[in-house]
C-alpha cells in the first residue's frame, strides 16, 4: 500500500510518521479503523482554578504519570493553572505533557495578569486551551480575540485545543451543529490547511460541562462527524481526516469507553475526573472497544 507523511503528536514535538492514505472521500463518510489509528488518541485533563496548593498540584501529577504506565497509545496532557505548570510538569517525570489554560495574543508589555505564548512554551507547554467556554462567558471572550490567541498558540509551536460548542438553548433549538460552523468559520480565519493539522477540536457542548450531564454516544459522533466534514469543506478531506477531534462534558470512568469507541471521537478533554488521580487514571486506560 502507498504510504503518505503525516504529522502526529508524540510529546512535546512534532515527528513524522508513515501511514497509508485515508480512504474516505465525502464530507460525512466514517473513519476507517486505519485513520482511527493514524490519530492517536490525545486524554487531556482541564484542572480549572484547581488546586488549591502546589503540594496537592505535585500529588495530583505523580498519581496521573503513574497511571500512564498502564495506558495503552494515548497522549496525555494536564493542564494546570499557570502557577502549577513547572512544578507539576517536574512531579510527572517526563510521563505527561503540560499545556496551559488559557494565553493573551500580545508577545509582552504593559497587560497586568496576562500570560504570552512565549512564556507559555518557554515552560514546555505542548498545548493550549483557545476559547474555553468559560473563557468565552465568565471572560467574555469573543471569536475575534479567540482567533488571536490561536493564532499566536500556533506561531508559537504549540498546538491549540480549540474548544468549540453550544448552549443548553442553543441545542433545545436544534442548533448545534450551526453553533459549531460558525465558531469554526470565526474561530480558524486564517490558519491554513498545514496549520490545521496541528489544532485539536474540544467539541464540548456548553450543558454538558461540569452538569454530570453527558453528551450519549450517539450525539457525540453524530456532531463530531459534522465537524469533520465542516473541516473537509473549509480545507480539505485529508486535512479533516488528521484533526484529532476531543470531546468533553463531564466525561468519567463511566462513560468514556462508549465514547472512546465513536469513530470520530479521538480523545477527551476532562474537567471535574481529572482533578480525582483514580478516575482521571481509569479515564486515560479507557477499555478499547
Ligand atoms: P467537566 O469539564 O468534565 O467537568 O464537564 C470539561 C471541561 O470544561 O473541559
Amino acid at each position: 500500500m502507498k504510504l503518505a507523511l503525516y504529522a502526529c503528536c508524540v510529546g512535546p514535538a512534532l515527528a513524522f510518521v508513515a501511514r497509508p492514505p485515508a480512504s474516505s472521500t465525502s464530507t460525512g463518510a466514517r473513519a476507517t479503523s486505519t485513520q482511527l489509528d493514524a490519530r492517536k488518541p490525545l486524554i487531556a485533563g482541564n484542572w480549572k482554578e484547581n488546586p488549591c496548593t502546589v503540594q496537592e498540584a505535585e500529588a495530583l501529577a505523580s498519581e496521573v504519570a503513574e497511571a500512564t504506565k498502564q495506558a495503552g497509545d494515548v497522549g496525555v496532557v494536564v493542564i494546570p493553572p499557570y502557577p502549577f505548570l513547572v512544578p507539576v510538569q517536574n512531579a510527572a517525570s517526563g510521563a505527561l505533557m503540560i499545556g496551559g489554560q488559557n494565553c493573551y495574543f500580545e508577545e509582552k508589555g504593559a497587560y497586568t495578569g496576562a500570560v504570552s505564548t512565549a512564556m507559555l512554551s518557554s515552560v514546555g507547554c505542548t498545548y493550549v486551551l483557545c476559547g474555553h467556554s468559560e473563557r468565552r462567558t465568565v471572560f467574555r471572550n469573543d471569536d475575534n480575540a479567540i482567533n488571536r490567541k490561536l493564532r499566536a498558540v500556533l506561531d508559537h509551536n504549540m498546538m491549540p485545543i480549540l474548544c468549540i460548542g453550544e448552549s443548553k438553548e442553543e441545542y433545545d433549538a436544534g442548533l448545534n451543529k450551526a453553533v459549531c460552523a460558525i465558531q469554526l468559520s470565526k474561530d480558524l480565519k486564517g490558519v491554513t490547511g498545514e496549520e490545521m493539522k496541528r489544532i485539536v477540536v474540544a467539541y464540548e457542548p456548553v450543558w454538558a460541562i461540569g452538569t454530570g450531564l453527558t453528551a450519549t454516544p450517539e450525539i457525540a459522533q453524530s456532531v463530531h462527524d459534522y465537524i469533520r466534514g465542516y473541516l473537509a469543506k473549509m480545507y480539505s478531506r485529508e486535512v479533516a481526516d488528521e484533526v484529532i477531534i476531543q470531546y468533553g462534558g463531564s466525561v468519567t470512568p463511566d462513560s468514556v469507553d462508549a465514547l472512546m469507541a465513536m469513530p470520530d471521537i479521538d480523545g477527551a478533554l476532562v474537567g471535574g475526573a481529572s482533578l480525582d488521580g483514580a478516575k482521571f487514571g481509569r479515564i486515560i486506560n479507557y477499555k478499547k472497544a
